[in-house]
C-alpha cells in the first residue's frame, strides 16, 4: 500500500520505518527540517530508516517538498501537547489535516496521535466535511525505548471506525502481526488510549503509596510486589515503586483526562490522587536528604539519571530533572550524570567528591557500574538513595554505602549503617 505518515516524532518515525520494513511504500513528512535530519533516539530506528530509505520504499521529506497525494492511507502522528490550561492542544493535528487536504481529498485518515474522546467525531463533521476522507482512530501503545519491538509485538490493535473498508485498510497495515483486534467506534478507541495510560499510572501511584507506607512500617516492598503481583488479577508488571512516572505521555495524558472530566462535569477523584501522589513522589529523595542533613546548602550531591526512563534521551517531565532543580533551589552543590544527555563529564567524574548519590533512572550504565570504585570516590557519609529500587541493598550495604530505597525497610535498614550526620 502507499502510505503517508505526517509527523516524524517517535511514533511517526517508528511507524514509517516499520511499515517500510514490511514492504509498504511509505512517505514520511514533517514541517520541521530538524526532525528529518535528527530522528528520535530509539533503538533500531536509525538502522531501519537508513536501510529502507536506501531501498527506496521509504522517503522522508519536508512538507514543502511534497507535491503529490501522500497515499491511500495517511497516518497522523503529530504531537498533542498540553496547553497552558492543561487541556490538549490540537493545533498540530488540525494543521496537519489542513495540510493533507491541500494534497488530496480522499483516502483513509488514521489518527495515531493521542486525542481526547470526541475529537475524531469533531474532525469528521468539521475539517473533513468537505472531503471524501474516511476517518479511523488507531491509538498507539508504543513505549519509548522499545518502540520498534512494540510495533511488531503489540498486545492488541484498536481500530475505531464505522466503516468496514477503513477497517480492512488499517488491518492491512498490520498484516502478519498476530494479536487481538478490538474493532469499535471512533470515540471508544480514543477513550481506550486514555484509560490504558490512566490505569498504568494508577498502578504506579498505588505501589508508590504502598512503598511509602512500607518505609513507615519497616517492611519490604520487594516482597509485597511479589506477594500481590503473583495474583493474576493484579499482575506483576508496572508495580515497580520509585520516584514516579515522567515522560511525554503519562503526565500529559493523565492531566488531560482529569481536565476533560472536570470540563464535562465529572469529578474523576481517583485520577486527581494519582497525579498528586506522582507529583510528590519525585521529591521523596529531597525530603530524605533534608531529614538527614538539615540544610543542603553547599552539600555535594550527585543526581544519577536525568531521562524519564532508560533507553531514551527524553527528559520531558522527568523526575531526575525536577529533583536536580529542587536541589539547586536549596543551593546544594549538584552534579548530574546521564548516559544519554551529552554535556556531562561521565559517571565516575560526576560522583567524585559527592556526599550523597540519588539514583533517579535505572540506566544499565548506572546499575552495572563499578560501585566499589564509586564508593571510593565519594566522601562520607556516602548516602545512596536508590530512587528506582534497582540496586541490591545488601551489596550496597556491604560496600559501606548508607543505602536507602523506596519502601525497602526505611529507617530500619538505614540505621544499620554507621554514618554521622554532618
Ligand atoms: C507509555 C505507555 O507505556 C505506552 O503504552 C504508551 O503508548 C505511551 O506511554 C504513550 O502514551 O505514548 P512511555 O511513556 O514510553 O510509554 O514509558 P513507560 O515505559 O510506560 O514508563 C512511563 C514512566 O513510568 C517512566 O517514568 C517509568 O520510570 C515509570 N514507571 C513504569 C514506574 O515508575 N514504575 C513502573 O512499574 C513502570
Amino acid at each position: 500500500m502507499r502510505i503517508g505518515v505526517v509527523g516524524l516524532g517517535y511514533v511517526g518515525s517508528v511507524a514509517a520505518a516499520c511499515l517500510a520494513k514490511v514492504g509498504h511504500d511509505v512517505l514520511g513528512v514533517d514541517r520541521d527540517r530538524q526532525r528529518l535530519q535528527d530522528p528520535p533516539y530509539e533503538p533500531y530506528l536509525n538502522r531501519l530508516l537508513g536501510l529502507y530509505t536506501s531501498k527506496r520504499n521509504l522517503r522522508l521529506l519536508h512538507t514543502s517538498e511534497v507535491s503529490d497525494p501522500l497515499g491511500e492511507v495517511i497516518l497522523i502522528c503529530t504531537g498533542t501537547p498540553s496547553n497552558v490550561t492543561g487541556l490538549v492542544d490540537l493545533s498540530q493535528v488540525k494543521s496537519a489535516i489542513e495540510w493533507v487536504k491541500t494534497k488530496q481529498t480522499s483516502g483513509t485518515l488514521v489518527m495515531k496521535s493521542t486525542v481526547p474522546p470526541g475529537t475524531g467525531n469533531q474532525i469528521i463533521t468539521g475539517l473533513l466535511s468537505d472531503t471524501s476522507f474516511s476517518y479511523v482512530s488507531n491509538p498507539e501503545f508504543l513505549r519509548e525505548g522499545t518502540a520498534v519491538h512494540d510495533w511488531f509485538h503489540p498486545d492488541r490493535i484498536v481500530i475505531g471506525t464505522g466503516s468496514k473498508e477503513s477497517e480492512y485498510r488499517v488491518r492491512k497495515l498490520y498484516e502478519g502481526i498476530k494479536c487481538p483486534y478490538i474493532i469499535t467506534s471512533v470515540t471508544t478507541a480514543e477513550m481506550i488510549k486514555y484509560a490504558a495510560n490512566a490505569f498504568l499510572a494508577t498502578k504506579i501511584s498505588f505501589i508508590n503509596e504502598v512503598a511509602n507506607l512500607s518505609d513507615v512500617f519497616g517492611v519490604s516492598i520487594d516482597d509485597i510486589q511479589e506477594g500481590i503481583g503473583l495474583d493474576p488479577r493484579i499482575g506483576r508488571s508496572f508495580l515497580n515503586p520509585g520516584v514516579g512516572y515522567g515522560g511525554s505521555c503519562f503526565p500529559k495524558d493523565i492531566r488531560a483526562l482529569d481536565n476533560l472530566s472536570d470540563s464535562s462535569g465529572y469529578d474523576f477523584q481517583l485520577l486527581k490522587s494519582v497525579i498528586r501522589v506522582n507529583n510528590r513522589q519525585r521529591y521523596r529523595p529531597l525530603d530524605f536528604l533534608k531529614n538527614q542533613f538539615g540544610n543542603l546548602e553547599g552539600l555535594p550531591i550527585c543526581v544519577l539519571g536525568l531521562t524519564f526512563k532508560p533507553g531514551t534521551d527524553d527528559t520531558r517531565e522527568s523526575p531526575g530533572v525536577d529533583l536536580a532543580s529542587a536541589l539547586e533551589g536549596k543551593k546544594a552543590d549538584v552534579r548530574k550524570y546521564d548516559p544519554a544527555v551529552q554535556e556531562n563529564p561521565g559517571l565516575l567524574a560526576s560522583v567524585t567528591g559527592s556526599k550523597a548519590l540519588i539514583l533517579m533512572t535505572e540506566w544499565p550504565q548506572i546499575v552495572n557500574a563499578d560501585w566499589e570504585e564509586i564508593y571510593s570516590r565519594m566522601l562520607p557519609p556516602r548516602l545512596l538513595f536508590d530512587g528506582r529500587n534497582c540496586l541490591n541493598p545488601e551489596e550496597m550495604y556491604n560496600l559501606g554505602f548508607c543505602y536507602r530505597g523506596v519502601g525497602r525497610g526505611g529507617e530500619s535498614l538505614y540505621k544499620r549503617s554507621s554514618w554521622i550526620p554532618r
